[in-house]
């Protein structure tokens, strides 16, 4: 069944488009006044495992503002958790894992599960979600990268520098590799499960991969993150995310990801030159730039799109949205977008 607005998934094959698609990083959640009523409710992990809330929430910030995407309510930590890891989300301060991976006999404890049963919830609220959609608009699934991942796994809790994860790295590479192994084959098989259940492309976030330097990135996560971008690139497009990653973008635009992400600290024009002028960019609004005045913020988001220009384009936030916008505020940043004109 073909989707009606197919912008985005237009713009991820580089074709010619009228106008730019838009869709929010973090967008179901946080500063939605219906997510917080859900959230009232039910714990974290009750909203990511139950169909009926993760759908719902999905497509709560579509109703309000009519993105050109959805992306799934779930958890890029919903991986860790199904390879026995204990996962904890505490209010007000973050995830938290009581038992963070420090040894080699750490890492051999860890296991690939079979992804099928262990987040078969996920897929149930893909489902949900697509019957929810109705085929308008193109559903993105997501994981974490292995490096990202292994930051929670090991340091157990959000951190300024993740410098226990990096120690493990560098102290204990054999067991780090191990672990980065691991993660990536359980990502692989989930993500392909994800598209079977309906997700129509999937974006990789690497949030804390601008913690490595330019060496260390190859070696602990780009590497990992392309063996994904290869394993996924015949089931759906690929979306690679790095938060400060801009040192990379050269590299990663030899891959086979369908679109890359930048955030704020990159300015269009230079990523243009860094990736050569030819892949999709996603990207790169300011997420605090979002408390600017409404009119501010369309002037901006026009200028914006004038810089990285209207094709091979998705118009996004340099990362996730913030707890405290305004209604009006991102209502300001979609409009914009809608009402571009070359
Ligand atoms: O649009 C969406 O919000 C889709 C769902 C989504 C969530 N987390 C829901 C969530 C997505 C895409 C994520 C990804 C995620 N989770 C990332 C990568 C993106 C990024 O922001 O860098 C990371 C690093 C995490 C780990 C995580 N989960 C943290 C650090 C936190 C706590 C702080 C925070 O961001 O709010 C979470 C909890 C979380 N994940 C919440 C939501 C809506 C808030 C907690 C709650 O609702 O109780």
């Amino acid at each position: 069944m073909s989707i009606k607005n197919d912008l985005f998934l237009r713009a991820l094959k580089g074709e010619t488009v009228e106008r730019p698609p838009v869709w929010m990083m973090r967008q179901a959640g946080r500063y939605l006044p219906e997510f917080m009523a859900i959230r009232e409710k039910y714990d974290f992990f009750t909203r990511c495992q139950t169909p009926e809330l993760a759908s719902e929430i999905t497509v709560q910030p579509i109703r309000r503002y009519g993105m050109d995407a959805a992306i799934l309510f779930s958890d890029i930590l919903v991986i860790p958790q199904a390879m026995n890891i204990e996962v904890q989300m505490k209010p007000n301060f973050g995830p938290y894992l009581p038992n963070p991976i420090r040894t080699q006999k750490d890492v051999d404890n860890v296991i690939v599960p079979d992804v099928k049963d262990a987040l078969n919830y996920v897929y149930e609220g893909i489902k949900a979600t697509k019957e929810l959609l109705n085929n308008d608009i193109p559903l993105i699934g997501f994981a974490g990268s292995p490096w990202t991942i292994l930051c929670y796994c090991v340091q157990g809790q959000g951190s300024k520098n993740f410098d226990k994860a990096k120690e493990f790295c560098f102290t204990n590479p054999i067991a780090a590799h191990q672990l980065l192994q691991k993660i990536t084959d359980t990502t692989i098989a989930y993500l392909k499960e994800k598209v079977k259940a309906g997700v129509n492309a999937v974006q990789v976030f690497d949030s804390w991969g601008g913690m490595l330097s330019p060496t260390d990135y190859q070696e602990f996560s780009w590497q990992y993150i392309n063996q994904i971008i290869e394993a996924l690139k015949d089931d759906a497009p690929v979306i690679a995310f790095g938060k400060g990653c801009w040192f990379a973008l050269g590299e990663m635009a030899k891959s086979n990801a369908s679109a890359l992400g930048v955030d704020w600290t990159c300015s269009p024009q230079n990523a243009r030159y860094l990736t050569g002028g030819n892949i999709t960019l996603q990207g790169n609004f300011d997420p605090v730039r979002l408390l600017s005045p409404p009119a501010e913020i369309k002037k901006m988001v026009h200028q914006m799109i004038n810089e990285f220009g209207k094709d091979k384009y998705i118009v996004n936030l340099g990362h996730g949205i913030l707890p405290h916008i305004p209604l009006d505020h991102a209502k300001a940043f979609i409009d914009a977008v809608k009402e571009y004109n070359a």
